[in-house]
């Protein structure tokens, strides 16, 4: 039997022996379920971060969860070097799914960036035609697409890149939102593609205006350049469509998925793209051991079933009308912006009197409701998209709770 320790012991535990690469509000979490989640000595609270938005269908939904015991006590990992009976009918379902020829499977959101990037690269040099090394991808300032050397290289956050280098050179970075300066990067014909998060989560939840992916989309095809969305926190329905790039009637050259595609069960990420893109990728030349596992390919299978089964998207959407009047509503001047789409959302606060969105977050955790702050002076509030009206409603309270203790 796993020994359960109390809060204080995790803390001491994680500080003495865990890298200090995480700096976490001070709860210890225990165990989850839909919305909720309670701490090691029972607490209750709402989870308004959903692991960044890996949880959409949940905390240990049940469909999911038997759906990983029962593949689990059968067969979990095969690599690649032999077939298993489960992956090919997952990749059929996500492929009929999204509306692709091929996927590639992958564990995390970072693998399926690097994945994409190979794909674009490989794509630029066998099917348009740019010289040996020459090819450039268009990413946006602000990004976020995870933590490796080549990922970094594309940052502007000295955060994640500083005392990193060398970099991997071949990106070249403009504002986001700005569709003149990525058709001035575009007219350069090295460029295979421009890699975009539709809406940038880390960043804050900065949502661009209405029509920029479509335009950036038709700027790609104009120059003969993919389009590359990175869905892994706007996609499976977090925005209140399956895909943020649907509520622009855009279909990605490359989508790139992860986190909620496992419903946080387990990590597994995804690549989608046609034959002509897919197929410039041949045997050995790129690959995971446990990418495509037959563990992996029955959750994701079951949780993209939960998301359609249980309209996620209908209800991010409707709730998250709710969430955003709600904030939109607190009398505060410490809410400066209230920002989002369906269930992804930010609320910028103005410090006030010394306190800001660290203690406005540590004031929502003492009163139940968990969210963490980005950027210093952003709170991204992503609950569970399975979170009900009631309690959203009570989180929403919360939430007002805490915001006004600090001016009232
Ligand atoms: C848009 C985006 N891409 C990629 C990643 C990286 O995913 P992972 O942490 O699973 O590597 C994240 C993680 O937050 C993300 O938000």
């Amino acid at each position: 039997m796993f020994q359960r320790i109390s809060s204080k012991e995790a803390i001491a535990l994680e500080d003495k022996y865990g890298a200090h690469n995480y700096h976490p509000l001070p709860v210890v979490l225990s165990k989850g379920r839909g919305a909720r989640v309670w701490d090691a000595e029972g607490k209750e609270y709402y989870d308004f971060l959903s692991a960044y938005s890996a949880v959409n269908q949940g905390h240990c939904h049940p469909k999911i969860v038997d759906t990983m015991k029962d593949q689990a006590e059968r067969l979990t990992l095969t690599s690649r070097a032999f077939y298993n009976d489960v992956l090919g009918v997952f990749e059929k379902y996500i492929t009929e799914f999204f509306g692709y020829d091929k996927v590639l499977a992958m564990n995390t959101g970072a693998e399926a960036d690097e994945t994409a990037l190979k794909l674009c690269r490989k794509w630029g040099y066998l099917k348009k035609g740019i010289a040996k090394d020459q090819a450039k991808i268009v990413v946006c300032e602000n990004n976020f697409h995870g933590r490796t050397i080549t990922i970094i290289s594309m940052s502007s956050d000295p955060d994640a890149y500083t005392d990193y280098g060398p970099y991997t050179p071949g990106f070249v970075k403009i504002p986001y939102n700005d569709l003149s300066a990525l058709e001035r990067e575009l007219k350069d014909p090295n460029v295979a593609g421009f890699l975009v998060e539709p809406i940038q989560g880390e960043a804050g939840v900065y949502v661009p205006e209405d029509g920029y992916l479509k335009k950036a989309y038709d700027l790609c095809k104009k120059h003969n350049v993919l389009f590359i969305a990175d869905e892994v926190q706007t996609g499976i329905a977090r925005t209140g469509k399956m895909l943020a790039c649907d509520h622009e009637g855009v279909r990605p050259d490359i989508l790139i998925l992860g986190k909620a595609l496992s419903g946080g069960a387990m990590p597994v990420s995804a690549v989608l793209a046609d034959d002509e893109i897919m197929l410039t990728i041949k045997p050995g030349q790129h690959g995971s051991t446990f990418g495509g596992n037959p563990l992996a390919a029955r959750v994701a299978l079951a949780a993209l079933e939960v998301v359609k089964e249980e309209k996620l998207d209908e209800r991010a959407t409707r709730l998250g009308e709710i969430f955003r009047q709600k904030m939109r509503d607190i009398d505060s001047p410490m809410v400066e912006l209230v920002r989002g789409k369906g269930l992804l959302n930010a609320v910028v606060i103005k410090p006030h009197k010394g306190k800001e969105a660290w203690d406005v977050c540590v004031k929502m955790a003492e009163l139940g409701v968990l969210a963490k702050p980005t950027h210093g002076h952003i709170i991204r509030f992503a609950p569970p998209l399975v979170i009900t009206d009631e309690e959203l409603n009570e989180a929403c309270d919360r939430i007002k709770q805490a915001i006004l203790s600090f001016t009232e």
